[in-house]
């Protein structure tokens, strides 16, 4: 059970993607707790202020420290980023990259408490003294926080065990194996004249196991070559990765 607590000046972002398929099932089923939190009812000014101008001039808005801190400590009085098992993670382009590595490490988490930013950036202080991981989730710029806390929640959620049924488990997934997984096919067999692939009908296991990982490696190494230096391939897999590249070349 992992609860994950959202910091948020648009608590209503939400509200669908939580409330649907996978995810809407683990709440349900108490595997996972996710409370949103308006960070602007966390401002004490009249007008209710979540963000300022930034010392030294320039152009845009930064988040204020003093709503965001105060949030922290409501959620859990003394609160300490340093805590064993608690993540308290800020969204931001500048943090380290999200990836299946990282979402893993999360998923050990028993709290992960996200914090959304917004406008041109957040308070440092925030930063410096209330959280203890900075994430990204990919190198281009989004208008705040909330979708990248949307995915962070989601690929955590997926590793909690019993999130998934035993059929589609996480552990064979592109990525968790290093590789990117081989293609998948349903009925019909023929569609348009488009072909499922004989093996895959043989009903020899033996056979399509082997197809699939020759496949798997196929696309891998198509797609993304860097996966292979990363992954552990055994002689049989560089066997095949060395045929598949003499196809290519012919
Ligand atoms: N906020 C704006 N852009 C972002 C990104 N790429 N990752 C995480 N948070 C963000």
């Amino acid at each position: 059970m992992i609860r994950f607590d959202i910091l948020s000046i648009f608590p209503e972002m939400f509200a669908s993607p939580f409330d649907c398929s996978l995810i809407k099932k683990a709440r349900e089923n108490g595997l996972i707790e996710i409370a949103v939190h308006d960070i602007r009812s966390y401002a004490e000014d009249k007008h209710r202020m979540t963000d300022d101008a930034p010392y030294g001039g320039g152009g845009g808005m930064v988040m204020k420290v003093e709503p965001i801190a105060r949030a922290l400590d409501d959620l859990s009085p003394g609160l300490d980023a340093g805590q064993d098992g608690i993540a308290v993670v800020l969204l931001t382009p500048q943090g380290e990259t999200f990836n299946q590595k990282v979402a893993g490490e999360l998923s050990l988490s028993s709290r992960i408490i996200l914090i959304c930013g917004h406008y041109e950036g957040v308070d440092e202080r925030v930063r410096a003294h209330l959280v203890n991981r900075e994430i990204s989730i990919g190198d281009y710029v989004l208008t705040g926080g909330e979708l990248s806390a949307m995915v962070v929640v989601d690929a955590v959620s997926r590793l909690i065990p019993g999130v998934l049924g035993n059929s589609e488990s996480a552990s064979l997934d592109s990525f968790a194996t290093g590789l990117l997984e081989h293609p998948h096919y349903t009925r019909p067999g023929e569609y348009r004249g488009w072909k499922v692939p004989d093996v895959l009908l043989s009903g020899n296991h033996r056979d399509i196991t082997a197809w699939r990982r020759r496949e798997s490696l196929r696309r891998t190494l198509a797609r993304r070559p860097d996966l292979l230096e990363k992954s552990n391939l055994t002689e049989e897999d560089r066997r095949i990765l060395a045929e598949i590249r003499e196809e290519i070349q012919g």
